[in-house]
């Protein structure tokens, strides 16, 4: 049924008139994996911008709602994502994009939002290029050179020779390269390199690479979810650890919610991240006390469920500040000054002249704590970091 112009013209005075806002409701569209090999990883980013919502999406303006959009990228699959950004910003008229795992995905799409005039927020895509693409994307997450390249520096104080296995799309090149900076700048040099294709499940031929070589350290990256274990268990089984052979990485290799998976293959394992459900900073405690009890007392929350958590509560500020009434070029501004002392993993904070996000990185060792592998963060090796490559390649 359509309604008159008359009676229209009459609702919108009467809510003047009686100054109650008119009711506003704010489309997010969520893009995430739910089906494919990279199901797992897009799991965690669904369970953590819901959590988000039924926690908080109360916390708004009066007569302001959301709406979230939830849409299948079937993994990293960049035809896939246009497909649905577009579905989303023509037919849906969303006012945010947010989600993906995949740095292809995101990459995409990037033009899109500059097209659009639809800010994208990244809740994991961590391609380091990819805020430069449109200047209506900002990332929450993390980029591999924040993880790497302090791994790199501290490596070189420990080892002299190392071998770096990484997954073959951008964010395990560029862990590779900044990891390779680092180490090399610091001393050590690398005496091996593998790339492994990006839904790699067997690691075996690998690893034995990596052990005829005889280094001292064998440096990683993988994307997380299965695709860690699968990896730990070769470097187990190959009994790199008897051979003197230490394994260290990103955190994505002892990805939180999959480390209890991992059994004591994964014991003593040093990653750089800036994530850890360990970690026992109040905001941490409540965040993973609330996972649980949403989804149960045996999952831990992994890094990619924090950047979820942290995109909504990025938008929902955004949203606050501008009353429900949604300015792209505004929320843009707002972006930039964005800080939150209390992310699950620390403060964290947008860095103004890049869009990227800022935060602490940690050193961390998987140990046992009550029985349970754990990511126990030892020291924080960089505060309030910026992505390093931004800095060494400025725009010209
Ligand atoms: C990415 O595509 O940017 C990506 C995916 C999985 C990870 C890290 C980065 O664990």
């Amino acid at each position: 049924m359509r309604l008159k112009t008359s009676t229209l013209f009459a609702a919108v005075a009467l809510a003047a008139a009686s100054g109650l806002a008119a009711a506003q409701t704010i489309k997010i569209g969520i893009m995430t994996t739910y089906s494919g090999p990279g199901a797992a990883q897009g799991d965690q980013l669904d369970k953590g911008f819901k959590l988000y919502l039924k926690l908080n999406g109360s916390k708004l303006p009066p007569g302001v709602k959301v709406e979230p959009i939830f849409r299948d990228d079937t993994g990293a699959n960049p035809d896939a994502a246009k497909r649905l950004a577009q579905e989303l910003i023509v037919r849906e008229k969303v006012q945010f994009l947010t989600g993906f795992v995949w740095t292809p995905n995101a990459m995409a799409i990037a033009p899109l939002t500059a097209e659009a005039k639809v800010p994208y927020i990244s809740a994991n895509a961590a391609g380091v290029s990819l805020p430069r693409i449109s200047p209506y994307v900002a990332r929450v997450s993390f980029t591999l050179w924040q993880s790497s390249y302090p791994l790199g520096q501290w490596a070189a104080k420990k080892f002299k020779r190392a071998y770096t296995v990484v997954s073959d799309f951008a964010p395990g090149h560029e862990a590779e390269e900044a990891f390779t900076k680092g180490f090399k700048d610091g001393g050590g040099e690398i005496v091996g390199s593998a790339r492994t294709p990006m839904t790699a499940t067997d690691f075996i031929p690998y690893m034995q690479r990596v052990k005829d070589a005889k280094p001292e350290a064998i440096f990683a990256f993988n994307p997380a979810g299965k695709q860690a274990t699968a990896q730990m268990k070769a470097y187990a089984d190959l009994d790199l650890h008897k051979a003197g052979i230490k394994y260290i990485g990103t955190g994505d290799i002892t990805t939180d919610e999959e480390l209890q998976n991992m059994g004591d293959a994964a014991l003593g394992v040093i990653t750089v991240h800036h994530y850890s459900a360990a970690a026992d900073r109040p905001a941490n405690k409540a965040f993973v006390a609330a996972y649980k009890k949403e989804y149960g007392e045996k999952l831990n929350p992994g890094f990619m469920a924090v950047g979820a958590w942290d995109a909504m509560d990025l938008i929902f500020h955004v949203i606050r500040e501008q009353k429900g009434k949604i300015d792209p070029d505004r929320t843009m501004q707002l972006i930039k000054n964005y800080k939150n002392p209390n992310s699950p993993r620390g403060p964290i904070q947008i860095d103004p002249d890049t869009r990227d996000i800022m935060q602490n990185e940690y050193l961390r060792e998987v140990r046992k704590v009550g029985g349970q592998l754990a990511n126990v963060e030892l020291e924080t090796v960089a505060t309030q970091y910026k992505d390093p490559w931004k800095e060494f390649n400025k725009p010209k």
